[in-house]
Formats: structure tokens, sequence, C-alpha cells
């Protein structure tokens, strides 16, 4: 790290849940950054392993075969270590004593959040957008979204066939965290005729037990009910549907499925332009952004601006999936 910013070597690391392309922006940050002159250096387990100096130089091969892996190679840490005054001073220090220049830290809204007490440290650092969750606020779109939506799709087909046999509900239960993303794109995309998702408050007699007896009565013979992990817990909600409608439920919590697995096109291709596009901010000396993906383009924003921003899911597209539902 010197003063006048000179960037030599950069460092990359993932932090926070992995997602499915991670891999795919390691290596584009690698192969960009060597393509422009600097000399890569892979920061194993997140901030953590800054923290502890687990640091070793990547070359063009060292990233051969990634494209196509899921999860992250570098592993990923919820540094608990980090998250103090000292434990950023260590990871400072660990910068220069490894002489990494700059940073990109792939991960999600925590991992901006320590990519900025690095920068406040005078520690460039690039962010890149990558959860499953789809919930960072400044970007339309975040690495891992698609190819986890593709898994719960393809679980919920499955799924459905059994409850259709048994003329049952199945409720199914996916992540997000405090965000609906997952949960109203998957429930759109397999036809599901109820979804719970933390941006809208429910009423369980209203949102569920209605919608299920006017399927009924329409001849409805399965259901499906998918609830955001933020909105509720299957078992509970399978008791409940069972209790007040008398129709047979069973629930699935999709759990860590969703974060595992090969990613799809979108997450390979998408996860690829921001990482070059990482290296391209560094190359043109814009320090501190976050890549990010607004309105079909590749951008870059300020990090403390990207961590002010907001956004939600609007009522207009949960009406749509109503409708849908019928
Ligand atoms: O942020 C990704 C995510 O998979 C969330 O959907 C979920 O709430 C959380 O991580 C689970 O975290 P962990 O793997 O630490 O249990």
């Amino acid at each position: 790290m010197s003063d006048e910013k000179v960037i030599r070597n950069i460092g990359v690391l993932t932090s926070g849940g992995d997602a499915p392309g991670m891999n795919a922006a390691i290596r584009a940050v690698v192969r960009s950054g060597i393509y422009y002159g600097y000399r890569v250096f892979g920061v194993r387990r997140g901030y953590h392993g800054l923290w502890r100096g687990d640091i070793e130089e990547l070359n063009g091969r060292s990233v051969s075969e990634t494209l196509q892996r899921g999860g992250t190679f570098l592993m990923t840490a919820r540094s608990k270590t980090f998250n103090t005054p000292e434990g950023v001073d260590k990871a400072v220090e660990m910068c220069r004593i490894f002489n990494l220049d700059a940073v990109v830290t792939i991960g999600g809204d925590g991992t901006f959040r320590g990519a900025l007490d690095l920068a406040r440290k005078g520690v460039p650092v690039i962010g890149i957008p990558g959860t499953i969750d789809n919930d960072i606020a400044c970007s339309d779109y975040t690495i891992g979204y698609d190819t986890a939506m593709n898994t719960a799709m393809e679980a919920i087909d499955k799924l459905r066939d059994t409850a259709s046999s048994h003329e049952r509900c199945s409720v199914i239960e996916v992540m997000g965290r405090h965000a609906g993303y997952i949960a109203l794109n998957v429930s759109i995309s397999t036809g599901a005729e109820v979804v719970l998702i933390p941006e809208r408050k429910s009423d369980f007699e209203r949102d569920v037990v209605k919608m299920m007896l006017q399927g009924r009565n329409q001849g409805k013979r399965h259901y499906i009910v998918i609830v955001a992990e933020g909105a509720g817990d299957a078992t509970d909600i399978a008791q409940k549907i069972e209790a007040a409608t008398g129709i047979e439920s069973r629930p699935t919590i999709l759990g860590h499925l969703q974060r595992g697995g090969s990613p799809t096109v979108r997450d390979r291709h998408m996860a690829s332009m921001m990482g070059v596009r990482a290296v391209e901010c560094l190359h043109e000396a814009r320090y501190n952004r976050v890549v990010a993906y607004k309105h079909g383009e590749i951008i870059d924003l300020d990090i403390e601006e990207a961590l002010k921003a907001s956004k939600t899911i609007s009522q207009e597209e949960l009406d749509r999936a109503k409708i849908l539902a019928l």
C-alpha cells in the first residue's frame, strides 16, 4: 500500500455465504488483473484469511476449470475477528505486509461494510455483489441468484409430482434471509398457489386459507405454498394449513441445497463481466466502488452510496403473481 495509491498487487476474496458464480468472478479478476499488468493474490476464507495473512499468488492457470464449479475455491467465512477495530487494523497491516495495494471483495452487504472499513484505513477496495438472496440494494442482480432459483425450481417441480399424487399441500421454505426475491420469482416460475415474503405482512386466513379453499372449489387437487425463510417457518405453516383446511400438508426446507451447484449461464456471464469491471475500476483509479447491474448494464458506484441504497418488491409484482395463481 503506498500513499500515491499506485496499484501493482491486487487481493481478491470471497466473504459471507457462498454463491454459485463466485469462482467465475475470482477467475475474471485474476485473468483481467494479469491482462492489465497486475499481480493477483487470492485471500482464503474471506476477511478472516486477510486478518491471518492466508494469502497466495494466483496466475491464469490457478483459475483453470473453476468457471463451472459451484462454491468458492478461495473458501469463505463470516469473520468475527475482523469485525472489531483491532481486527480491521490487523487486516490493514496484512495488506501492507503482503504488499496488497487494493482488495476486490465478493459477497453481500456485510462484505461491503468490511470493504468500507478497509477503505477508511486507506486500502482501495472494489466490491462485487455475490449472494443468492439478490438483496443488495444498489444492484438489480447478484451473482448466484439465478442458479439458486433454478435449483429451487427443480426441487419444487419434483415436490409437485408427489403433492399431486397424494392430493396434498407442499409447503416449501426457500432461502433469502430478510428478502423475498427467491420466493416470489420461484413461486411465479413453479405456479405456486401461495407465496409468503417478508416484504409484505400476510394474513393467514385471507392469504393462505382462503386461497387454498378457493383453489379446491375450482378443482385443484394439490397446492404449492412457498414461504421465504424471513416470512415464516414451513413446519408451522404446514401444521396450521392442515388444521384450518383439512388438506394434508407436508413441509420441506430447501436450505443450503440452494447455495450449491454449477452456476447457470447467467451467473457465469454476470460474474465474469463484473469481475472484469472491478479490475477496470482499479485500472482507471476509480477506487472504493461497488460493481452493480442496473437497467441492463454493468455499472460502478461509490461504496458508501451503494450501502445507503434501498430496494424492495413492489405491490404490482405481488399482484401479478396472485393473478397467475388463480
Ligand atoms: O445470504 C445467503 C444465505 O444463504 C441466506 O439466504 C441465509 O439466510 C443465510 O445465508 C444462511 O447462512 P449460513 O450458511 O451461515 O447458515
